[in-house]
């Protein structure tokens, strides 16, 4: 086994390096877990970096002799609250006299060789690649409290995983009332923080500000991670997407998080990811723990691309279920903007029919087809196949797609309950809200209380039931509301854990399905991308990532969520126009670039084509699968930017650069420009590549350097798609 974590007792030091990134941590006083690097690779440390202290008014320290190691202005690996460090705390706790003052210190550490597998909660999967970790241990001797602060490294990704556990050892209970996955605290360099905001059908927009003295602070109480506020935060002085140092952060978790960034009065930073501490707090009884979620931590040094592709290998390595990690995703028909509400076995069976004609490999079924769901008002909850709509049932029509070779999937959304259902009537205990407030309606539904262990019964029995009997291939996963009235009616808790505890019984729920049915594809969906983060991939391995299909706002959606997601985690559906989102009419090219760009699907009338249009479709079915391969499971590079500029490009390459597949997209037509030129880095700079259409070759060198010029026509929204194969070495 090859260390990659070292101690070095003589200056109590913690040293983790594999090939691509150091951390470094120190123990001063023998008492305080100092955070001193985290970046590229350091070929060995000597605390060159380590703050000359002095003393300062108002800082306060254990020891009035020392008043220049005050936790006022120690860079922890940990803050913890009201222990002289007025900053944000990283670990709050409340003993029963509601007191919230405790004293951690230093207390010994070890190191094992995996990583580290959390039972309850998604996390980075230990793999053939060599792991460990570094476990540090803080205690409280008279509270007799224990902080396990967990690092996992990889031989080969600059991916650091951390965690954080609490163990009351005392025999007194205790309250978390906060508790961060992970904490940083650097100094303030003039940098740049990069977030995400979003709303439904604009998800995953870049936000990119410099940063003022203060707290900045991004999260979600909704009970999902949200389009609003994806747990990501990104670090950068003077990168780009091809150069320059990025630091990022992200959570594996789904429900409410904060992601903190402040800038304090000495100028230092200190960057923080974990639960949301105002929805969070969890009761602590003698000999009980708390495990947060993980953080994972990327540093890159090739700018925000670097950064992309180190999270998108790390999580197609070390989240994704390992079953789909080099499986291509079959091209899908979706019934929903076809039909809506409106499916019924005919059509169906003409869909199936078109698929099999056209060269699609799954047909689903998406909303509607369960008790007289005519509209989004009524019948979630009540699973039974509507007859009126389907009166041989659905289990034909799955066998009929099966002998034509096609799949079948069913669309869900299995955490919901219409107010007029049986399954309300029945089991009215079951939906979640407070005593005392009638709950709130969203999307006219009401969210089940997935923390009674009966609901997550019956949701797994629901769906497992459909997939025996039916024998679907796939299943989509809808999630169309937030949580206004977190509690459950059980009461065997405190209102403050419910949030967890509803997101803990959902990983549970997807760990049981996805485990019996390795084989079945689920497909993550929340109105689009309104729960797309970490967490759900690590058991659905795909994302429906917009409601939204237009050929522009895609555009942006596509480019903000690859900052942090691979592209085999996204999904996208050539749809009709004039666009039902927009109203905007996009030509077919932009549209079919775009859904090309991720696990292609379409979501259209395909039963009524003229003939030309069949073989438009056909074609590009064809072509895809030709190319899904490189597509998913490449390496993936943005070019130009739809938030900065009235272009977006993007290339996908495999991971020998021999192949690679760029296309341009050009919004305004803008008669000033002759041509347009795109610059391509990243190619292997001395080879030459031919263009499989123009036949025309070029060297690497001279696409990163002089660009390459394309026909400017005079239309809104085109796009060149450009492919290019290496022939051989330039001499
Ligand atoms: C929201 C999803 O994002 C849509 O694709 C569709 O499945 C509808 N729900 C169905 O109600």
């Amino acid at each position: 086994m090859k260390n990659m974590i070292h101690y070095c007792s003589q200056t109590s030091t913690f040293s983790l390096h594999n090939c691509k990134v150091s951390y470094i941590m120190e123990v001063i006083e023998e008492t305080y877990l100092i955070h001193r690097y985290w970046g590229k690779r350091l070929s060995s440390y000597h605390f060159s970096n380590r703050p000359i202290l002095k003393k300062r008014t108002f800082a306060a320290a254990p020891d009035n002799e020392k008043l220049e190691v005050s936790p006022e202005f120690l860079p922890f690996e940990l803050p913890v609250a009201h222990q002289g460090d007025f900053r944000n705390p990283a670990v709050q706790i409340e003993h029963k006299n509601s007191e919230r003052i405790t004293r951690f210190h230093y207390q010994r550490y070890e190191i094992i060789n995996k990583a580290i597998d959390l039972d309850d909660l998604p996390h980075a999967r230990d793999t053939e690649e060599l792991a460990q970790t570094l476990i540090i241990y803080l205690f409280d001797p008279i509270a007799q409290i224990e902080l396990a602060l967990s690092y996992t490294i990889f031989e080969n990704s600059p991916v650091i995983v951390r965690s954080t556990k609490v163990n009351n050892q005392s025999e007194k209970s205790i309250k978390l009332t906060k508790l961060f996955s992970a904490s940083v605290d650097t100094s303030y360099d003039d940098q740049l923080v990069t977030t995400f905001y979003g709303t439904h059908q604009k998800e995953y927009q870049l936000n990119r500000s410099a940063i003022q003295h203060g707290l900045f602070k991004i999260g979600s109480s909704r009970g999902a991670s949200g389009p609003q506020y994806p747990p990501y935060l990104a670090l950068s002085k003077e990168a780009t997407e091809n150069k320059g140092d990025v630091h990022a952060m992200t959570l594996i978790y789904s429900g409410n998080h904060e992601v903190l960034l402040e800038r304090d009065q000495y100028n230092h930073l200190r960057l923080q990811i974990g639960l949301n501490s105002e929805t969070f707090s969890w009761q602590l009884n003698p000999g009980d723990s708390f495990q947060s979620p993980q953080a994972l931590l990327s540093h890159s040094d090739q700018g925000f691309n670097g950064c992309s592709q180190s999270f998108h290998h790390f999580f197609a390595d070390h989240l994704i279920p390992p079953i789909w990690k080099n499986q291509v995703r079959p091209l899908l028909i979706n019934s929903w903007e076809m039909t809506y509400y409106d499916v019924n076995e005919t059509l169906i069976k003409q869909l199936i029919d078109a698929a099999d004609e056209l060269g699609f490999e799954t047909v689903v079924l998406d909303d509607g087809w369960y008790s007289q769901r005519n509209s989004s008002k009524t019948s979630l909850g009540d699973w039974v196949i509507d007859h009126e709509k389907f009166p041989k049932g659905i289990q034909p029509l799955v066998a009929y797609a099966k002998k034509k070779n096609i799949g079948f999937g069913l669309w869900f959304e299995p955490e919901m309950v219409s107010p007029e259902t049986t399954l309300i009537q029945q089991h009215p205990e079951w939906v979640m809200r407070s005593s005392n407030y009638q709950p709130l309606l969203g999307r006219s539904q009401y969210v089940l209380d997935l923390t009674n262990r009966e609901v997550q019964r019956f949701i797994i029995d629901t769906v497992s039931q459909a997939i025996d009997t039916l024998d679907v291939s796939y299943i989509k996963w809808d999630m169309n509301r937030h949580m206004t009235d977190p509690f459950s009616q059980l009461h065997s808790f405190e209102a403050s854990e419910y949030s967890h505890r509803y997101i803990l019984g959902l990983y549970r729920i997807m760990n049981e399905l996805t485990t019996t049915y390795p084989n079945v594809l689920f497909e993550n969906c929340s109105s689009g991308g309104g729960r797309l983060d970490p967490g759900m991939l690590y058991y659905f391995p795909q994302t429906w990532i917009s409601d939204n299909t237009d050929g522009k706002d895609r555009q942006q959606i596509q480019y903000g969520a690859s900052y942090l997601f691979p592209i085999s985690a996204m999904t996208g559906h050539v749809s009709d126009v004039p666009n039902h989102q927009t109203n905007r009419t996009i030509s077919f090219e932009t549209r079919a670039a775009l859904a090309s760009s991720t696990n292609m699907g379409y979501e259209m009338n395909i039963t009524d084509l003229s003939p030309k249009k069949k073989e438009i479709i056909r074609d590009h079915l064809q072509e895809y699968k030709e190319e899904r391969k490189l597509i998913t499971q490449g390496n993936f590079y943005r070019l130009l930017s739809p938030f900065s500029s009235n272009y977006c490009a993007w290339m996908f390459t495999d991971k020998g650069m021999e192949q690679a597949i760029v296309y341009v997209f050009r919004n305004q037509y803008e008669v000033y420009e002759l041509s347009l030129l795109i610059k391509i880095p990243f190619l292997k700079e001395d080879c030459l590549y031919k263009d499989s259409v123009t036949e025309q070759v070029y060297s690497g060198s001279e696409l990163a350097n002089c660009g390459l010029a394309l026909e400017n026509s005079k239309d809104d929204f085109i796009v060149h798609k450009i492919k290019l194969v290496q022939i051989e070495k330039e001499l």
